[in-house]
Formats: C-alpha cells, sequence, structure tokens
C-alpha cells in the first residue's frame, strides 16, 4: 500500500438537493499532479480518485473499492489501471474491474463509477454531473495561455478551510490590494479604492474592469519589468463558474493605449480554479503566467515567488474571515459597499445554475 492515503472526511453519497451546480466541469488539478501514482481529492462531496495508465490518459474513479470500500487512492496504479491496495482488484479507467486474483470469474458488477476527464493546456478538468455516469454536455474549458511562448508560468495549489464563493468575493475585488498586498502587488491604497470599475455580464460569465493610470509600480511589476516612477495599470477579471481568469499588468505611460488588449508592457494572466470540496471547505489551483522583459530574463520566477506571497496573504484573510463567520453564528446581513458588484453578480450566477441542478 502507498502512502496516498486521503483523510476521512464527511460524505454524503447522493444528496436530495444539490450543494453545488452540477452538469459542469470542475477544475481537478494540473497534469504534473497525476503522474505514477493514484490521487485521491474530494469534489462537491464526491470522493474520486484519479490515475494516468501506461498510454498516458488520466481516468477518475470513485475512490472506493466495491470488494471492502478501501480508497482506492491507497493502491497502485498498474499498465491497466489502478489496483486495490487491500485484496488487489485491478479496475480499468471505465470503473470495471478486470482481475480478481485467486478467482477466475469476474462478475460484471464488480466495478465502480467512473468520471469523465479532460486533459488540456495542462490542466484536469472533471465533469461533475447531476446523474452518475452522465456525459459532458459541452467541452472542457480552453486555457491557450499555458501554451503560449510568450508567457512562462508556474502553479500551485492551496487547500482552502472556507467555502469556494469567498474566494470569488475576494478575486472580483482587487481593491483590497492596497490594503492586503503591499509587499507585493498593491501600491496605493486610495488609487485601488477609487479605481473607475465596469462590471459587465455575458451569459453566465461576469466581467470586471479596473483600470489604474498614473499609478506607483508595485514590488512585484518592478521586479519583473522597468518600470519608472509611474505605469499605467489595468485588471480585468473574468468570472466562470469552475474558474476566474484574471489579466492584470501595466504600460509605461504615454506608450500603448491601456484599452488595447494588443498592448505592451508586462503582462499577468492568472488562472483561479476554484473547486468546492464541502461547503466549508474548498480546492484553489492556480498558476500564473506572465510576460519576459529581455533585460530580466529571469523575472518568472520572481513573479511566481510574489504570486504564491501574495496568495498567501489572501488565504489569511479569507480563512480568518470565515472563522469569524462561523464563531458569530453564520452568514449575516452583510451591507454592501461600492466594490462588491462584481462578487455580488458570481454569487447570482451560481445561485441560478445551483437552482437548475435541482
Ligand atoms: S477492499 Fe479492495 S480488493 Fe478487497
Ligand atoms: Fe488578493
Amino acid at each position: 500500500m502507498t502512502a496516498q492515503c486521503i483523510p476521512i472526511q464527511p460524505v454524503s453519497a447522493t444528496p436530495a438537493a444539490p450543494k453545488f451546480p452540477l452538469d459542469q466541469w470542475y477544475m481537478a488539478g494540473f497534469s504534473t499532479d497525476v503522474v505514477d501514482k493514484p490521487v485521491g481529492r474530494t469534489f462537491l462531496e464526491q470522493r474520486v480518485v484519479m490515475f494516468r495508465t501506461a498510454d498516458g490518459q488520466v481516468a477518475a474513479l470513485e475512490d472506493r473499492c466495491c470488494h471492502r470500500s478501501l480508497p482506492l487512492s491507497c493502491g497502485t496504479v498498474e499498465e491497466k489501471g489502478v489496483r486495490c491496495g487491500y485484496h488487489g482488484m485491478l479496475y480499468a479507467p471505465n470503473g470495471q474491474c478486470l482481475e480478481i486474483p485467486g478467482q477466475e470469474r469476474v462478475p460484471s458488477k464488480a466495478k465502480v463509477r467512473a468520471y469523465h476527464i479532460a486533459e488540456k493546456n495542462h490542466i484536469l478538468w472533471i465533469w461533475m454531473p447531476r446523474e452518475a455516469g452522465g456525459a459532458p454536455t459541452c467541452e472542457a474549458p480552453d486555457y491557450p495561455w499555458h501554451n503560449d511562448p510568450r508567457y512562462t508560468f508556474g502553479t500551485g495549489a492551496y487547500h482552502y478551510k472556507a467555502p469556494w464563493q469567498l474566494i470569488h468575493d475576494n478575486l472580483l475585488d482587487l481593491s483590497h490590494l492596497g490594503y492586503v498586498h503591499l509587499q507585493t502587488i498593491g501600491g496605493d491604497a486610495r488609487l485601488h479604492m477609487n479605481a473607475g470599475m465596469q462590471v459587465t455580464q455575458d451569459g453566465d460569465t461576469v466581467k470586471v474592469v479596473r483600470q489604474m493610470p498614473g499609478s506607483r509600480p508595485p514590488p512585484t511589476y518592478k521586479a519583473a519589468w522597468p518600470f519608472g516612477d509611474t505605469c499605467d495599470r489595468w485588471q480585468e477579471i473574468e468570472f466562470a463558474l469552475s474558474h476566474l481568469r484574471i489579466w492584470t499588468g501595466a504600460i509605461e505611460p504615454g506608450t500603448d493605449s491601456i484599452d488595447d488588449p494588443q498592448r505592451g508592457g508586462f503582462h499577468m494572466r492568472g488562472l483561479h480554479g476554484i473547486t468546492p470540496e464541502t461547503e466549508d471547505t474548498c480546492h484553489y489551483f492556480w498558476s500564473m503566467s506572465s510576460t519576459r522583459h529581455p533585460d530580466k530574463p529571469d523575472n518568472s520566477q520572481a513573479v511566481i515567488q510574489q504570486t504564491a506571497f501574495t496568495f498567501d496573504e489572501d488565504r489569511l484573510v479569507i480563512e480568518e474571515q470565515y472563522r469569524n463567520i462561523r464563531q458569530f453564528g453564520g452568514k449575516p446581513e452583510w451591507i454592501d459597499i461600492h466594490v462588491d458588484a462584481g462578487g455580488n453578480r458570481a454569487r447570482r450566477v451560481v445561485q441560478r445554475l445551483l437552482a437548475a441542478s435541482a
């Protein structure tokens, strides 16, 4: 048996009313997470084991042997599938048992539930269906920036002791940069709080655009790009149910237009895959892709390090926020301020998709 077992967590088999939107792709991790060992993770209160077969395909099954319920993530990966670490039953990527050691006949009902999984742009996506075994009704999201030669990217992951929507709120409201992230991407808090903000919606996608011309370049930008005393910053945040894409950066004043998608300067493209684990916990998979300046060829390393530092700061805030919410007996009637427009729209999208999943 390997040391891949995951801690026991309460799991409800098929909840009467869904707690999370279903018939959706969610981020399950990065390609590099699943190599030669089974990986057990809980998505939407369903325990799943992921593994990679000899042909390079990633598969996902219910993390429970149909014999005596040992998690399959405690087993080993073989050429054709995953072998249970208790009595050695071997499971194919479609969940069917292929072999029972010492027994000739394999009953057809010796099988476990399989999930559809897609691997694209170095990302693993899992389809969480309304009905067990339901097939995807759309393609997994595209994320071309991981394959774009103009960018270099690095990745990271958190297990959060907080519900997923608190992270949506945080990422759709970047006004907090001037208070939370002064050591990396912050800057002048007043400028952040007063930046003009446009919030738009296209179907289930919410977009927030903020611009801050005449900003003082924050430490991460200085480390990555030879800015002078000021720069013109943009922040473009796109929320979709499974992930947020945050395109931020800055140009030197008097060069390109800040509105031009082809603008030069320093670019950071953040991927934020937020996948519920339970009602109180979630997975947060992130990547940061950034452009390189010819005079600072090693800037990507600094950007990744500072991004990780920045996200550590967010985690402290959000987990402390949730701890306090619970201490005060649950979510109260919050008051809204001007920075909440994007986050509130995203909450309405989640609510609508949840209702559609019932
Ligand atoms: S528990 Fe898996 S083979 Fe017995
Ligand atoms: Fe933040």
